[in-house]
């Protein structure tokens, strides 16, 4: 019988207790998700905004809240911290949680600089704790079932993987997030905030690193419209509401177009955009092979067309009895239940919890994720910047 994830290990092993730092749109997913694994507890929850962490608290059934992660760090006893905060305070709390010996899920970006990447994978080989860092696309079962046909041969040889990751939420210049303010969200944008899963999902499908990139970052808007006041406080129509409006500057990139080179010389490019209308979160990738090409799109993530040249394409649903084990594991419904992008998350912490139950989690090679690639993923990041800059490839 082919193996699929073991909802029965946690009940047999004591419960990890877990707090979550962080409660807004990503907190309150990573709540629900690791409610759907086994052998759990979420114990407390910290949000800097106090009402915040009181209203999810009593929402979700979660027995503590508190305001300052450092005060839950202090006063609880967790085996596990996720921090879903935004990326500035990615390197403060994932330190503070290490330095505790506590294991610890970051959502990605892992920091807002390199400099502090780099600082938490030195930090890590003096605390031997687990980390990992949210990727979550990697663990659709049609993404693991790409791996699982790139590895067999199936498709040949890769010699070209491409990919888009298009959404509209911030095309009109009056949009705007903490993801805009550099000092919050970091130098690169659309590229830390979507393009990183794009490196790492075409690094995992391929198990081949990223060498190399060639980045063209699009700015749309080098000013926004920020409302200093919101629509239902004025209490007045739109028109006096633009009276309530702050310009602000923008340098990070709306939209990007890179070339890569991964270490083995195959090419790839992606395009990534935040401002493309009618796009919401359309993340596709294809890996084109000598035999057949391999396509997948997110927003139909039960599904892998497989592209041919002699005889009809096929598009493959998510059964756990045909595909490779790469992805029957994650296959967790019967055909035709789509698993999608929440199973993903489970799939994802479930890894990441399967090694700490395990204690492999100090292996160097793991399904998840690490910091040491969230780091690589930082670094590839930095080099599209530095490619547009200087207008050439920058190999790292
Ligand atoms: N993996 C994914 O698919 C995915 C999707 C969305 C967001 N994210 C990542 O998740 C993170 C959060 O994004 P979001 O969309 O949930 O943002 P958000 O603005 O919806 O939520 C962030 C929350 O963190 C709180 N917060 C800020 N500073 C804090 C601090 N010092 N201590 C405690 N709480 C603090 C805020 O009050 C807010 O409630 C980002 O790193 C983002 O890139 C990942």
């Amino acid at each position: 019988m082919r193996k699929t994830f073991d909802f029965e290990r946690g009940t047999r092993m004591r419960k990890l207790r877990i707090g979550i730092v962080g409660t807004g749109f990503i907190g309150k997913q990573h709540i629900e998700a690791i409610r759907r694994i086994p052998g759990t507890e979420i114990v407390a929850i910290a949000n800097d905004d106090v009402e915040v962490a009181k209203d999810v608290s009593e929402a979700l059934n979660i027995a503590r809240y508190y305001s300052d992660y450092r005060k839950m760090l202090d006063e609880e006893t967790l085996d596990v911290v996720h921090n879903c905060t935004p990326s500035a305070y990615h390197y403060p709390i994932n330190r503070a949680v290490i330095e505790k010996g506590i294991h610890i899920f970051c959502e990605k970006p892992l920091a807002l600089t390199t400099d502090e990447s780099e600082n938490l994978v030195e930090l890590l080989k003096q605390y031997k704790v687990a980390n990992g860092v949210n990727f979550n696309y990697r663990h659709n079962a049609m993404v693991q079932e790409m791996r699982g046909r790139v590895k067999n041969g199936s498709v040949g040889k890769v010699h070209t993987m491409s990919g888009e990751y298009l959404q509209d939420w911030l095309m009109y210049d009056t949009d705007y997030d903490w993801r805009l303010d550099p000092m919050i969200g970091g130098k690169g944008r659309a590229i830390s905030d979507i393009g990183s899963h794009c490196f790492d999902t075409i690094q995992f499908i391929t198990g081949k690193k990223i060498v190399g990139v060639n980045a063209r970052l699009v700015t749309v808007y080098p000013i926004r419209k920020v409302h200093t006041k919101r629509v239902e406080d004025s209490g007045a129509d739109r028109d006096q509401v633009k009276n309530h409006v702050k310009e602000v500057a923008i340098q990070s990139d709306d939209a990007a177009h890179i070339l890569l080179e991964l270490e083995d010389g195959t090419q790839g490019v992606l395009n990534i955009s935040q401002v493309f209308a009618g796009k919401k979160n359309a993340f596709s990738l294809h890996a084109c092979g000598e035999k057949a090409s391999l396509t997948w799109h997110q927003e139909q993530a039960d599904r892998l067309l497989v592209g041919n040249r002699d005889k009809g394409n096929e598009e493959i649903f998510a059964g756990a009895s045909y595909l490779t084990d790469e992805g029957s594991y994650y296959s967790t419904l019967p055909n035709g239940h789509p698993v999608g992008w929440a199973d993903a998350l489970r799939s994802s912490i479930h890894s990441f919890y399967n090694a700490i139950q395990k204690g492999s989690y100090r292996d160097a090679k793991q399904g998840y994720a690490t910091f040491e690639t969230g780091h690589y993923i930082m670094r590839l990041v930095d080099a599209c910047i530095k490619s547009h800059e200087e207008n050439s490839w920058v190999r790292i």
